[in-house]
């Protein structure tokens, strides 16, 4: 039987593009499951993959946009900001009841605040790193984002998903800290 084979893009920015997609998909995932308890699932990964992807952001791409760039701490102070905005909002959520209604209203609030900070970033930062990094160091900074992925989901693999799952379920912030250990060994 054959597997389907998604490119995994080996460029940093095409590969966090990518990632926002997924991020938006995972949060129509939960928003609209079948019933309220099947948003559980689909909440623990996008966690995850949020976890995965903001941490990533700021240990290797906003760095590297503040060296590269005139405007470049200002632009990354205000996307810090919007990031920790948003880790509030989930630290939050998390608290709630996924059946409650509650849940799913400060669940759309975080997902509108997610994905207009996703568009500054792609509008913003991303143009700028493309413009100012060589093809070179953009793939290794892919690879280094690319290196917290062990806690995040994979897709599509159904086989070792639900292995990851049970590793990675916690709270946001040990998600967080995970991450974290993760790029940090992969940057040295
Ligand atoms: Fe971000
Ligand atoms: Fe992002």
């Amino acid at each position: 039987m054959s597997e389907m084979i998604v490119e995994t893009p080996d460029e940093v920015v095409s590969f966090l593009k990518a990632q926002h997609d997924l991020i938006e998909d995972m949060f129509d995932e939960v928003l609209h499951a079948s019933d309220p308890q099947a948003r559980e699932k689909p909440f623990i990964e996008l966690r995850q993959l949020l976890a995965v992807h903001e941490t990533a952001e700021e240990m290797v791409v906003h760095p590297r946009l503040r060296r590269e760039a005139d405007d470049g701490d200002a632009i990354v102070e205000a996307l810090l900001h919007e990031e920790h905005e948003a880790k509030a909002l989930l630290s939050n959520i998390e608290n709630l009841d996924v059946t409650s209604q509650e849940f799913i209203t400060e669940l759309a609030k975080l997902r509108d605040a997610v994905l207009a900070h996703a568009e500054h970033e792609e509008l913003e930062e991303f143009p700028k790193l493309q413009k100012e990094v060589n093809t070179d160091d953009l793939k290794r900074m892919a690879a280094a984002v690319k290196a917290a992925e062990a806690i995040a989901p994979t897709r599509p693999h159904p086989g070792v998903e639900s292995a990851k799952l049970n590793l990675a379920v916690g709270p946001f912030a040990s998600m967080l800290d995970r991450a974290r250990d993760l790029i940090k060994q992969a940057i040295g």
